[in-house]
């Protein structure tokens, strides 16, 4: 699948995409928020071939894409994970491009793409009380913050609180009548 913004190509991940996801997926200041990384080469092998395989699923549940100018090496990832009409939504950006939304229009298309394509009745995604920017992100794509869960996320041996968002999903309500 693709998703086109109008600045984005969001593309399904090959292989080959190694090396421009593995420089943002083992840069520290990524990780910090985040319960992976910083990657080992290892690591990035592995999750690409996890994105991979999730793409030949019969029914799929992890839409993982790269985020990219047409034609171009990822620079970031966002990602829906679906479990019983429920989606959970995330995203990484490199650091050279933070800060002129583009983890904003990608996140906003997924979101989009979970609620009138896959009908999920909720989308839900969660951030660290201190990751000021993500939960910007989460507030301009229209998600609402319903609540903090304490010490949720092992982050690198230290227990960590989550802010909580929201998009309940009116189109699959509508649907599921
Ligand atoms: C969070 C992250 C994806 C944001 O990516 P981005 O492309 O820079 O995000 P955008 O440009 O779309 O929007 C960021 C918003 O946060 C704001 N922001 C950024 N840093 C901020 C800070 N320290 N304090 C307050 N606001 C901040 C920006 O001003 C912008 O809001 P605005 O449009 O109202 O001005 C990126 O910083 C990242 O990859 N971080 C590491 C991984 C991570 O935290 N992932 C999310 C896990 S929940």
């Amino acid at each position: 699948m693709e998703l086109q913004t109008e600045r984005l190509l969001l593309r399904e991940y090959t292989v080959d995409d190694f090396a421009a996801v593995h420089a943002f997926a083992a840069d520290v200041r990524i990780a910090e928020y985040v319960d992976w990384g910083p990657n080992s080469a290892a690591d990035t092998k592995q999750f690409l071939e996890m994105c991979v395989a999730a793409q030949g699923d019969a029914v799929r549940t992890n839409f993982t894409l790269a985020v990219t100018f047409a034609n171009g090496d990822p620079f970031g990832s966002v990602g829906l994970s679906v479990d019983h009409g429920r989606g959970d939504l995330g995203y990484v950006i490199d650091r050279d491009h933070w800060g002129q939304g583009y983890a904003t229009e990608a996140a906003a298309s997924l979101l989009r793409f979970g609620k009138e394509c896959l009908k999920l009745r909720e989308i839900t995604a969660t951030c660290r009380p201190e990751n000021t920017a993500s939960a910007r992100v989460l507030e301009k794509i229209g998600m609402v913050h319903v609540g903090t869960r304490t010490a949720d996320k092992l982050i690198r041996g230290r227990w960590r609180d989550s802010l909580v968002f929201s998009a309940a999903n009116s189109i699959a309500w509508h649907h599921a009548k």
